[in-house]
């Protein structure tokens, strides 16, 4: 008597979805419809902070696409995670502008607090960690892209106020600096992330 185990099914992501996988798919003609590979993965990805190897299949059988094609795409941005990051998803930019004022000493301040290294996330799944390449803010340097906000000229203190309120599981009104110092007499703006 054999004692395999049935194979684990999944549920369609989009199966419960039609109506917003119409809308996405309606966006492009018919022989563009594979232009809505990155807004179908992205959805996925905010829903499930990853796409598994089930919902590359899935997205490939809706667009016509082979898996390959798919995963090449992922593979191509660095914003698509092919295994679950955390709830809050750090990203620290070390392009020059940022590197220049203290992004590496923000990094390493990171990696103490969380105990995580460059792509790694936490076993509670709460943080990950991740280092890209500019983030298009540079003359607010230090950014931190946590999920999809920007914190701009990030300090070591703001960043550890920011973690607190993460580890309460709340995230604060951004940091936008572009229009201006929104903490002119913070004493470590001078510093960047001192
Ligand atoms: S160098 Fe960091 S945002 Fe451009």
């Amino acid at each position: 008597m054999s004692s395999r185990q049935p194979l684990p099914t999944v549920t369609p992501f989009f199966a419960d979805k039609q109506e917003r996988l119409s809308e996405i798919l309606a966006r492009y003609p018919e022989y563009g419809r594979r232009s809505a590979l990155m807004p179908l993965l992205w959805e996925v990805q905010r829903a499930e902070r990853h796409v598994s190897e089930a919902r590359v299949e899935e997205i490939a059988e809706i667009l016509g696409l082979h898996a390959t094609e798919v995963k090449g795409v992922m593979s191509f941005y660095g914003t698509y995670h092919e295994h679950p990051v955390g709830r809050y998803h750090l990203q620290v930019c070390r392009t020059l502008s940022c590197s220049l004022a203290g992004a590496d000493t923000l990094a390493d301040f990171l990696e103490d607090e969380l105990d995580l290294v460059n792509g790694e996330t936490d076993p509670e799944g709460r943080f990950s960690l991740q280092y890209v390449e500019c983030l298009g803010s540079c003359g607010t340097a230090p950014v931190l892209q946590v999920n999809d906000t920007y914190f701009e000229r990030v300090s070591r203190s703001r960043c550890r106020a920011l973690l607190d309120a993460m580890r309460r599981d709340t995230l604060p009104e951004p940091t936008l600096e572009r229009g201006g110092d929104n903490e002119p007499n913070a004493p470590d703006q001078e510093g960047g992330a001192a």
